[in-house]
């Protein structure tokens, strides 16, 4: 193991744990896992593929029973990426982000005078997308499902019927209280207790029927119908905009996946209207060009190494990224090693570089809360899923639709408003990202799989919103190159750079007084006061005999659960 920072948070619970001298292991399972934000979304999981359920079936049976004990982001009324890797190897992905309501136009976020309407995109009626989640799980499941999708919704039912609080759920509906009071026409069941508390039993018997619907009807359960009539009640005592016919639209995208080779491992990601995947790959190709093994982790040499080459990608993905269903992306001449070559002869290890005079790279083309989550699963017979999800900020847009117990999103503030000013995350965007009817949003969602020697070698993402992808890409490397365990890998301390602002975002205690005054003597300016923790990452290892080792990010109470 190379010298490193040992994790800096205390690791509070595992299923099961085991410990060697040098490496601290996560849950080690025979041949399946699920690894999620909530222990029992990942039992609801691991469950189903005890009962001969595939990760599919499993992936559709976490997703639903998240959208009842993880609120905050697990999600009906949202939308998010699955990436798949089956056991001979074949990948696909599945696109089911929300997109604009067929009303929506370029400048719905403008006042008369141009200027962006502060909250519009980001609270309330107006910043929802049309949810893609419940399209995602039923044409997944209707390609690669093995067992009857009524059986994969049950276990959330039962948990709709009510389930027990932990401690950081409790706070979480606590701190939240007063938004939801603010963003509802109704009390929401979440303000019917004044001060929650770890045990707590919580009951959402709205969205038990809602469930029941699904379970019965797939998306007719949902785009149609009664729960269709319930949401866009919910728009018009709003004025909001989304319509039946808006729902009824509605499809999953079968995508490629981006993929590319780092070092001697192969990876799988996800393509736009993501960005994950490009900006990881642009990322990951600049900086295959230094000795990164040569570099002590979290050390001035290798920070300044990833701070300047995700400067460059995401001053990029500013640039032209969209839906590529609406722009074309020059996803070629992006991940072209000349390009990205080049792109970094403009960096020295003397002094940093300034992202005010980067800017996007490419030349002759035509331009053409923060809060989500992830969850990693693998089979009893090698199928591999990475699935990321989200409403965007905690509780989306904090609607609740009235008569269905599940919040909207607020994916829209995902599109750039207008070019050049940032949005709730701090990016900024430009003409490729711009709101049109039916386009979906540019995310940074990152589910990845990663392949060693043509095997299933990871399963990784995480929330954070533009954070994701530089998580993703410390996990990788943290395994990859500082030969850490799956949960040493994402407990480890993270940082992030995104072009603009132009800072590292550090979380508290990952770098010490001396390395932050020799980044400082760079030039480098440096947060970390602002992030108590970047990403929540939940991963699987396949370890060189064939078991699974989870990693749950201690940061939460993201949990594996395995057989
Ligand atoms: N809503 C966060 C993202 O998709 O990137």
């Amino acid at each position: 193991m190379k010298k490193y920072f040992l994790p800096f948070i205390v690791l509070t619970f595992f299923i099961q744990c085991k410990t060697t001298p040098q490496h601290k292991q996560g849950l080690v399972t025979d041949k399946a896992m699920v690894v999620s934000a909530n222990p029992l979304a990942s039992q609801v999981g691991a469950a189903i593929m005890k009962q001969g359920g595939n990760a599919i079936d499993a992936m559709v049976a976490t997703h639903f029973a998240l959208a009842v004990v993880y609120p905050q982001a697990g999600n009906i009324g949202g939308g998010g990426f699955m990436v798949y890797r089956d056991s001979t190897g074949k990948s696909i992905a599945l696109d089911f982000r929300e997109k604009a309501p067929l009303s929506a136009s370029r400048d719905m976020y403008l006042d008369s005078l141009g200027n962006v309407i502060a909250g519009k995109s980001s609270v309330g009626i107006f910043s929802v997308g049309v949810p893609g989640s419940v399209a995602g799980m039923v044409e997944a499941h209707k390609k690669y499902g093995k067992l009857p999708f009524k059986k994969l919704i049950e276990p959330a039912i039962t948990l709709a019927k009510g389930y027990k609080l932990t401690q950081k759920d409790a706070n979480l509906f606590n701190e939240f209280r007063v938004r939801f009071e603010d963003n509802n026409r109704f009390k929401t069941i979440y303000q019917s207790k004044l001060n929650w508390k770890k045990g707590d039993e919580i009951k959402n018997p709205n969205l038990v029927k809602i469930l029941e619907r699904i379970a019965e009807q797939g998306n007719a359960g949902f785009y149609e119908g009664e729960t269709a009539q319930l949401l866009v009640d919910e728009m018009q005592a709003h004025e909001g905009i989304m319509t039946l016919e808006d729902l009824k639209q509605y499809k999953a995208i079968w995508r490629k996946p981006i993929t590319f080779d780092y070092k001697d491992l192969h990876i799988i990601s996800m393509s736009p209207p993501s960005s994950g995947g490009i900006t990881l790959a642009e990322i990951m190709k600049m900086i295959a060009n230094y000795p990164l093994e040569t570099y002590d982790f979290q050390s001035l040499k290798q920070i300044q190494v990833l701070v300047e080459a995700e400067r460059r990608a995401y001053a990029d993905r500013a640039e032209y990224l969209g839906d590529p269903d609406f722009v074309k992306i020059p996803v070629e001449a992006l991940l072209a090693q000349e390009y990205l070559k080049k792109r970094m002869q403009s960096f020295s290890f003397d002094k940093a570089s300034s992202s005010t005079e980067i800017g996007a790279g490419l030349e002759k083309l035509p331009h053409e809360s923060m809060e989500t989550t992830h969850y990693s699963i693998v089979d009893a017979s090698g199928n591999a899923i990475s699935v990321t999800t989200t409403l965007n900020s905690y509780f989306g847009s904090k609607v609740m639709v009235k008569g269905a117990g599940f919040f909207l999103n607020n994916e829209m503030d995902d599109f750039s408003a207008k070019p050049g000013v940032p949005n709730l995350y701090g990016l900024v965007g430009n003409e490729a990202n711009s709101i049109a009817p039916e386009k979906r949003m540019l995310s940074s969602m990152t589910p990845t799989i990663v392949e060693k020697n043509d095997k299933l070698f990871m399963v990784v993402g995480t929330p954070g919103g533009s954070t994701i992808i530089t998580s993703v890409l410390q996990t990788i490397l943290n395994v990859s190159t500082y030969e850490m365990s799956m949960q040493e890998a994402v407990d480890a301390p993270r940082f992030h750079h995104q072009w603009l602002p132009d800072i590292i975002k550090v979380e508290p205690q990952a770098f010490s007084d001396d390395l932050i005054k020799k980044l400082e003597e760079k030039g480098y300016k440096i947060d970390n006061t602002n992030a108590p923790v970047i990403g929540k990452v939940d991963a699987i290892l396949v370890l060189p005999n064939g078991k699974l080792e989870a990693g749950a990010d201690s940061r939460g109470d993201d949990t594996g659960a395995g057989f």
